[in-house]
């Protein structure tokens, strides 16, 4: 049987990415462009920005990972591409590069959305079993979703207000902490012995999350305590601590109750907070001996676009072909 080869593309947000996947398991190149370091002077992402970054640099992003892999465009089975949900202009680039190569050598078009993305990175960890939780905590998404078979998605629980990422981030930014917060969180606090602040237990309904009134609270008291010169290394320490654990354990205590009311088999986590060092730990020991927890490889955690073109084999053997006149959306319902 022919080699297959997957070209994957991810541009919704700040990372110009693409990857090839041989055989559906292979990996045989993986190129980011990462805008991070343009984004930090702004203290985030700045869409527009983004944008001319991305078109800026799709172009070599793409010889690279042809020149990586030692391919020729013309070998390629198909291409798949995040079509959403992220930055619309951003998106925007990385689709029209897809539409032109699907277009240009005639094969298969298809599009990924990208949480499903981030949930399909697990099986470079390893292999999925059904009834499953997948668990999306990013910079724009915190969901609950409840998966009986491939890429079928139910959303049981979601953030009401803010995703636990931005959270991290709007906090971290307050600390005085550079951006990504959520990175500069972790690196401050792994492996250490630190004072925990009792923070305010966040109630709310069912498996949905809410991370905005914590967030607001405490960037007016860290505020407030700069302010009166009261913010040492120490307290940014201590709450840089307590709310990356106020946060992770508000997450694993729905995402642990759910598991328990739907029976489920196995636990998989995606997004960029599922690099986070206190989450990896907790999730492994509040899962051992229960439930099989399947945890992205770091470097498979933030947005790439291996997690897209493995999404996009799966899809692709399950028949999904789009049209080359299919729009990238900013918001876009994972069930959709
Ligand atoms: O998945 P991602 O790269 O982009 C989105 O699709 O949103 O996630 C980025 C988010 C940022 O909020 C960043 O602060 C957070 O993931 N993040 C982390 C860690 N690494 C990235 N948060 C906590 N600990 C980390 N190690």
């Amino acid at each position: 049987m022919d080699d297959t080869y997957v070209l994957g593309i991810e541009s919704s947000c700040d990372e110009t990415a693409a990857a090839i996947l041989k055989n559906g398991e292979v990996l045989i190149s993986n190129i980011i462009a990462t805008q991070i370091a343009t984004h930090q002077k702004f203290g985030g992402v700045m869409p527009e920005v983004a944008s001319r970054l991305h078109l800026e640099n799709v172009g070599y992003v793409l010889k690279e990972c042809f020149e990586k892999a030692g391919i020729k465009p013309e070998q390629l089975t198909a291409v798949a591409v995040t079509g959403g949900p992220g930055l619309i202009g951003a998106l925007h680039v990385g689709v029209l590069a897809a539409k032109t190569i699907a277009d240009f050598y005639d094969i298969p078009l298809i599009n990924v959305h990208h949480l499903a993305g981030h949930i399909y990175a697990n099986e470079f960890a390893g292999e999925f079993e059904f009834p499953q939780l997948a668990v999306v905590a990013s910079g724009g998404n915190s969901e609950i979703i409840l998966m009986k078979k491939h890429m079928s998605f139910e959303i049981i629980g979601e953030t009401l207000d803010d995703a636990i990422g931005e959270s991290f981030d709007k906090i971290a930014r307050a600390l005085g902490l550079p951006y990504p917060g959520g990175v500069n969180i972790d690196k401050l606090t792994a492996n250490q012995d630190i004072p925990f602040i009792r923070l305010p237990k966040v109630k709310v309904k069912g498996y949905n999350l809410s991370y905005s009134g914590l967030k607001s609270s405490l960037t007016r008291k860290i505020n407030q305590l700069k302010e009166n010169g009261e913010l040492t290394p120490e307290l940014v320490k201590s709450y840089a601590y307590s709310v990356e654990k106020t946060f992770v354990d508000q997450l694993l205590d729905k995402v642990f109750k759910a598991a328990e009311d739907y029976k489920v088999k196995q636990i998989v986590m995606g997004g960029g907070v599922s690099a986070n060092s206190y989450l990896r730990k907790e999730i492994k020991r509040r899962g051992e001996g229960t439930y099989d927890i399947l945890i992205p490889p770091l470097w498979c955690t933030t947005d790439n676009a291996a997690m897209i073109a493995k999404t996009g084999y799966k899809l692709y053997k399950l028949g999904q072909r789009d049209n080359l006149d299919f729009q990238p959306m900013a918001s876009k319902e994972l069930s959709e």
